[in-house]
């Protein structure tokens, strides 16, 4: 049976392209920072994001965290939506080893409540912990792949720095961002104190994230990932990866979106669901079952039987994303088996 694997964007494989510019590259010793492969990748994405400096670290999650660690002090505030990644699926890394108490507001749409937050930032006392840090997810996955607007995003930045806070984005699909609105990368990130990417998620790299930030906070951030464990040594074999999924990955993205589009043509008018949101924005598209009476469990092993593997994002809702690894007949496979599924 064929499967058509939409769990995640991150169950791309390296393509023979991608492996033979791995095997070719050159390697050092990356702590010793003299691999001139994690080297290149570092200041192409500089010069990309148009920022000073940038990191290789192994994950998303390191991205995030070692961020949010080189700018924390214990006891700090941490404002976050409540769906964002940070909270959801970063195993409490932000408290446990940052120190930094978290504070949410509600942004269901994935779109930063820009009073909310400013309501959210403590006054000045002597028992209050301080505003730290706001961070802000983009394109936000739990909302469906929604885009940010660059505007919301600078309102936020704005805030932040209005309060002596610091301004931290989960960048992680920032590339998808890009690639839907045809607004550069730089513009994303302007204005933020850290930024994490991941090349490991839409861009197809097997392993990979960036920091991004100035020569000062890159320089710090580096001995934070050494302390996470995160120093790798001839790290240019996956770096490599990163290159080349930055020559050659970026541009396609817009098949993937134009693929979770066809997904929900072909499923939005089944009783019962609905989409969140809907058209879907980028890759993600989020589907929403309480009125078909049917549980996220339920459907998601009949669709699995059939061979279309999603996630679950709630009791009633499950996730299936795009990604370079299907095409568009696993796509029409896909609402096939969704719609059987659905319907019976
Ligand atoms: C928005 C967002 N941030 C961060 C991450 C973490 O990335 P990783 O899985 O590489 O740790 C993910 C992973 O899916 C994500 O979706």
């Amino acid at each position: 049976m064929r499967i058509v694997d939409l769990r995640s964007d991150t169950v791309t494989r390296p393509t023979p392209a991608m492996r033979e510019a791995m095997m070719a590259a050159p390697v050092g010793d990356d702590v010793f920072e003299d691999d001139p492969t994690v080297i290149e990748l570092e200041t192409k994405c500089a010069e990309l994001f148009g920022v000073q400096a940038s990191l290789f670290v192994p994950s998303g999650t390191m991205g995030n965290q070692a961020s949010l660690y080189t700018h924390a002090h214990r006891g700090d505030e941490l404002i976050l939506d409540d769906e964002a990644h940070i909270d959801w699926y970063e195993v409490g890394a932000a408290a446990a080893l940052s120190g930094l108490q978290i504070r949410h507001y509600t942004a269901p749409d994935g779109i930063p409540n820009l009073h909310a937050i400013e309501s959210l930032i403590r006054p000045e006392n002597i028992h209050h912990p301080k505003t730290g840090i706001i961070a802000v997810e983009n394109t936000h996955n739990r909302a469906g792949g929604v885009v940010v607007p660059l505007e919301t995003i600078r309102a936020v930045v704005d805030i932040a720095h209005r309060h002596d806070a610091v301004a931290h984005l989960d960048g992680a699909r920032i590339w998808n961002a890009a690639a839907a609105t045809g607004i550069p990368l730089s513009d994303w990130v302007q204005g933020f104190d850290s930024v994490s990417v991941c090349l490991s998620k839409g861009m197809g790299a097997p392993v990979g994230s960036m920091i991004l930030g100035t020569r000062e906070f890159i320089k710090r951030a580096r001995r934070t990932r050494k302390m996470f464990g995160g120093g790798m040594r001839q790290a240019g074999i996956l770096a490599a990866a990163g290159i080349w999924a930055i020559d050659n990955q970026f541009d396609k993205l817009v098949d993937d979106h134009k693929r979770a589009k066809t997904l929900a043509d072909g499923i939005r008018d089944i009783p019962g669901i609905h989409l969140i949101p809907d058209p879907p924005p980028t890759n993600i598209v989020v589907i929403e079952l309480a009125d078909s009476g049917k549980t996220a469990d339920e459907v998601l092993v009949a669709l699995k039987n059939e061979g279309v593997w999603l996630v679950p994002f709630g009791d009633t809702r499950i996730r299936a994303v795009t990604h370079r690894d299907v095409g568009d007949e696993d796509v029409a496979t896909a609402v096939g088996i969704i719609r059987d599924t659905l319907t019976r």
